[in-house]
């Protein structure tokens, strides 16, 4: 859905809106929104719409506000969005408790087999009662790792502490010691590589430890024999080269300093480093939880790699986007026994085909982006979806602007 709007000032000054509205539950077609978004004021999107550089140059100059009726905002071109001065609405915190709720009842329905159990009870596999059949994995006295402890990632952990979590771990961008203090969480370190390097402005040079070539062209070789598990950050000729010691690499403050004093970094190495804290969450986690949002950084980070790390009896929950999971890598670990279940809110496509082989198995729950279905919170979001829109419009602040 796409509603355009057009601003027309009438003779008392006041401003109306004209409004060009797509008026079906299904997506609107690229053409339609190409040609409906041509020299309008606002536009109100679902996650469903990719808002790209193709829409934005359609839309042209006039374009002053996008309001989302969504949280996440990846569907969003934002650096062109920022480049051309428009101003983005969008839908945090009144959509949170929903879906913290959805991914509890994704983690027990997963966790506990209760789409499996109610097949069972349908088509006569119940024959009596039987001491392991059924059985699953229980939170009680369990540890689980939560990547993302933002507004929902938190709210989840709230509402999984009353059912006996002996330990939370967490991974995202910041520490959060409220939340240590509040759930004796404990964080898992940054993993924020990618943007930090790209925003930084250091030399990237592909090719790691073999092509470690510094800003002369020569290459510098005391990098490429420095032994990486004891290395610090350390000063060549052509700038200073680091990266964190791998045993600190747990430590925000030494990261963040050696990102600060680098000039050049060896690219394979710092790949590596990437999934360092995560790894320590899967290898630890009875239950791994994403709920963070979808980046350039998270874009495929529970992967082969990731899944291989955690326990063959651990249980993989994601609420937050499809792409952030690798689900190629994850139907091999579910059907390898990597790991014991995964229940997804979210998958890359939506809708997910019905021929797509995650369907085929048992250890896998799949439920249609359904985190925020409740009838209130859809209420709710429309709503400021619309005085978003409607204030940034009227060049006014608005309830919810996303800080670009
Ligand atoms: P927040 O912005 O509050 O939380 C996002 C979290 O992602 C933050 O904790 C942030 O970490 C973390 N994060 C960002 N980059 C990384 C990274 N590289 N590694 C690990 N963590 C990272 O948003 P919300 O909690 O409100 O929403 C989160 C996402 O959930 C949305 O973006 C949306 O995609 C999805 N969502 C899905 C719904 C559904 O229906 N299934 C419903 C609503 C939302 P830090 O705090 O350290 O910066
Ligand atoms: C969001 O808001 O980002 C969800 O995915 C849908 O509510």
């Amino acid at each position: 859905m796409g509603i355009c709007f057009e601003l027309l000032p009438d003779t008392q000054l006041r401003v109306i809106c004209s409004v060009q509205q797509w008026d079906s539950d299904e997506p609107i077609p690229q053409s339609e929104l190409l040609a409906g978004i041509a020299g309008k004021d606002g536009l109100f999107c679902l996650l469903s719409d990719r808002i790209d550089k193709e829409v934005l140059d359609a839309a042209g100059p006039s374009l002053k506000v996008i309001s989302t009726l969504s949280v996440g905002y990846d569907h969003l071109a934002i650096p062109e969005i920022k480049k051309r001065g428009i101003r983005v609405g969008y839908t945090p915190d009144i959509l949170t408790d929903a879906t913290a709720e959805l991914t509890v009842a994704l983690l027990l329905a997963t966790s506990r087999r209760l789409p499996e159990s109610v097949l069972e009870v349908k088509n006569g596999g119940w024959t009596t009662w039987k001491p392991l059949w059924m059985c699953g994995y229980g939170l009680s006295g369990s540890t689980v790792g939560i990547i993302g402890l933002g507004r929902i990632g938190l709210a989840v952990a709230r509402r999984l502490k009353p059912f006996g979590v002996k330990r939370f771990l967490y991974a995202g961008c910041h520490p959060k010691p409220e939340a240590d203090a509040e759930l004796n969480a404990e964080f898992g370190g940054p993993v924020k590589w990618k943007e930090a390097i790209s925003s930084s402005g250091l030399e990237i040079i592909p090719g790691g430890s073999e092509g470690a070539k510094t800003n002369s062209g020569s290459y510098q070789s005391r990098v490429r024999d420095c032994d990486l598990l004891s290395a610090k950050a350390d000063r060549t000729e052509a700038g200073t080269v680091g990266f964190p010691n791998w045993s600190h690499s747990n430590d925000i403050k030494e990261t963040n300093k050696v990102m600060e004093e680098t000039d050049l970094l060896l690219v394979e190495e710092m790949e590596e480093l990437a999934s360092l804290p995560i790894a320590k969450l899967a290898e630890e986690s009875d239950f791994v939880i994403v709920t963070c949002s979808l980046t350039p950084d998270t874009q495929g980070m529970c992967n082969r790699d990731f899944f291989s790390k955690m326990k063959k009896t651990s249980v993989f929950i994601n609420t937050s986007r499809g792409a952030v999971v690798n689900q190629d890598d994850l139907y091999e670990a579910l059907v390898n026994g990597h790991i014991a279940a995964a229940g997804l809110d979210v998958t890359t496509p939506e809708p997910l085909p019905t021929n797509n082989p995650l369907l085929s198995l048992k250890n896998c729950v799949i439920l249609p982006h359904i985190g925020s279905a409740t009838y209130a919170t859809r209420n709710t979001m429309s709503v400021l979806a619309a005085n978003n829109l409607l204030a940034g419009l009227k060049g006014e602040s608005m309830p919810s602007e996303l800080r670009l």
